[in-house]
Formats: structure tokens, C-alpha cells, sequence
């Protein structure tokens, strides 16, 4: 999904962050999920996960965001973590988690990471209430 504003949006990024970004995989909305979620960071960035689980498992995966580059990147990360992870493995990943996996994210975009997980946790929630 590489295009002109994913690469200015990546300058200064690691180069996990830029492989993430242009990487599709887990980018979109899901029709028919077993859960979602939505999420409103406080710069204004909003953040959705869709998940299909599947015997306690995630068995597929989905974010959509309208953020900027680490915003993409972090939703991303928490993405593929949380690929194929029971849902109670999905619950231990962190912030700092994301954080580590990228390499490291600018001071100014850590709370990127906080929006990512607090996400997914939310589309988990959306599901434990549901069962
Ligand atoms: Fe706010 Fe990334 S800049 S979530």
C-alpha cells in the first residue's frame, strides 16, 4: 500500500515502522467480525479494530486509523501481535511492547502505542461482554 504520503509521512521513522506502513496485511475494515472497537486518542486521531476469534483464538485481525505514520505503524504492530494470539495472550501485549518491537517510536508519538493496545483491549472487551 506504499504510496506518496506513507513515504512522507515515514521520514524519521525506523525502518520497522516504514516496512509496517507499507505493509497491508492488517490495514482495513472487517463486514462481519466477532468484535470491534473504536477509539479516539486525545491528539484526535481515531483508531478501530475488527477481530474474528475463533475458539478463544484470533483467527484474523483488522485495525483502521486515520492517524499519521506511527499512529499506522503502532496499530499495525498490535496487529501482528496479536494475530493468531489466544485472548488472553492478546491481553498481555503492552505499549511498551509496541514500543520495543518498532524500535522505538519519536517522544512525541509514544502515546501512539497507548492507542493501539487500549484498541485492541477494547474489541477483546467488546467480546468477553458478548460471551
Ligand atoms: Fe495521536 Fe498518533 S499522533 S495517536
Amino acid at each position: 500500500m506504499e504510496n506518496k504520503s506513507n513515504k512522507e509521512e515515514s521520514r524519521g521513522y525506523p525502518k520497522e515502522v516504514i516496512k509496517l506502513l507499507n505493509n497491508p496485511k492488517f490495514f482495513g475494515r472487517m463486514n462481519d467480525p466477532t468484535s470491534s472497537s473504536y477509539l479516539k486518542g486525545p491528539c484526535g486521531d481515531s483508531m478501530e479494530f475488527y477481530l474474528v476469534i475463533e475458539d478463544k483464538r484470533i483467527s484474523d485481525i483488522k485495525y483502521y486509523t486515520n492517524g499519521c505514520g506511527a499512529t499506522r505503524a503502532c496499530a499495525a504492530m498490535a496487529a501482528h501481535l496479536a494475530y493468531g494470539k489466544t485472548i488472553k495472550e492478546a491481553l498481555s501485549i503492552s505499549a511498551g511492547e509496541v514500543i520495543k518491537r518498532l524500535k522505538g517510536l519519536p517522544e512525541d508519538h509514544l502515546h501512539c502505542s497507548i492507542l493501539s493496545v487500549s484498541t485492541l483491549y477494547r474489541a477483546i472487551a467488546d467480546y468477553l461482554l458478548k460471551v
